[in-house]
């Protein structure tokens, strides 16, 4: 599909995105935009080196695609200056390699906190509460009456949440976790979350101020610590070399018997392996994962257990965040072709 075919610059989106407005962005500073509309959901390096060609000034790329060395090279021989992902993350970019070629690489951070958050609470719910088993139960048609044991979960009231990573997702799903279900909070990061400390101080002495029991929040000298004593933990950190594997043997190990481990951020950050296995002996643990160690594969077994809600990596899906993710990972384009500030801009 393309749009103003004769515009100077010759802007790739690998995928079609959400919306309008990014297109209208690009043609209406003579930008060409060229989206690729192949059925294929995950496109090969080969498959963007044909669509990159010979002269290719920017390219709007996806967290699935592997932009390495290879890619960055041939996008500054055509002439190419940017890449952006429409992603927060980045671990599928090699920031060095695209320094190297002098390609400048955007993300889209800030338009999708809230919605990633939203969807780290429902997940924590949905473990919660057990209400995909009981979704399939009565689609089943095995109601036959209520009964005190019928699908008893956990309440979360009271208590604990753990965040590990409290940056802006972590910090915005923490916030709805204690104001929302009065939880207390525990969290871990290398920062200080003051903003986040000052909500739940706050918020725990109006609780205190209308006769209520006030919630409280800890800053965890280590994560070990947040996994022996949250009861939802939710992850929230980049993948890194550090963050590969977080979650192991021996981390599930400690954590409580009856934990709900959340995970909206990469499925690297959790042995899955491992947690299968957990899942198996300790039926009461319940998992919420949107995200895979293989994407798009689960780990064997893993869709076999009661005690895990899984959901195709939708966290950002909201249509207001997707459109804004396209709408940044256009402008961060189209500033490094026409000289103006580049949104955002993970290596410069
Ligand atoms: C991201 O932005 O990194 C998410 O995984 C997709 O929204």
């Amino acid at each position: 599909e393309v749009w103003n075919p004769n515009g100077k610059y010759r802007v790739i989106s690998t995928k079609p995105m959400p919306g309008t407005r990014w297109i209208r962005l690009l043609t209406d500073q003579d930008c060409r935009v060229e989206i690729c509309t192949q059925k294929k959901t995950i496109l090969s390096v080969e498959d963007i080196l044909s669509l990159i060609g010979d002269k290719c000034d920017g390219v709007i790329g996806q967290l699935t695609e592997d932009w390495g060395e290879v890619l960055f090279s041939a996008l500054s021989r055509a002439g190419g200056k940017a890449f952006s992902n429409m992603a927060v993350g980045y671990n599928n970019v090699d920031v060095n390699a695209a320094t190297k070629y002098g390609v400048a690489v955007g993300n889209t951070p800030g338009v999708l906190t809230e919605t990633t958050a939203e969807l780290a609470a429902s997940l924590s719910l949905a473990a919660a509460r057990r209400i995909v088993e009981a979704d399939e139960f009565m689609r089943a048609g095995l109601y036959d009456g209520w009964l005190p044991h019928l699908f008893v979960g956990n309440l979360l009231k009271g208590q604990t949440v753990g965040v590990i990573g409290a940056g802006r997702i972590g910090s915005a799903y923490a916030r709805m976790m204690v104001e929302g279900f009065k939880m207390n909070l525990i969290y871990y990061d290398l920062y200080q979350a003051t903003r986040l400390e000052k909500f739940v101080t706050a918020y725990g002495e109006f609780l205190k101020s209308n006769g209520e029991q006030p919630v409280t929040w800890k800053r965890a000298s280590s994560m070990q610590e947040v996994l022996r004593e949250a009861d939802v933990i939710s992850l929230h950190p980049i993948l890194d070399k550090t963050t590969y594997h977080l979650i192991n043997k021996d981390s599930l190990a400690i954590m409580k018997k009856e934990a709900i481990l959340v995970n909206c951020s990469r499925g690297p950050v959790i042995d899955e392996v491992a947690l299968v296995e957990h899942l198996k002996e300790n039926p009461m643990f319940r998992v919420g994962l949107d995200v895979f160690e293989d994407e798009p594969y689960m780990k064997p077994g893993l869709a076999d257990m009661k005690n895990a809600v899984v959901v195709p990596h939708i966290a950002s899906a909201s249509k207001w965040t997707r459109e804004g993710m396209a709408t940044l990972a256009a402008l961060n384009v189209l500033g490094k072709i026409k000289g103006y500030p580049v949104w955002s801009n993970p290596n410069q």
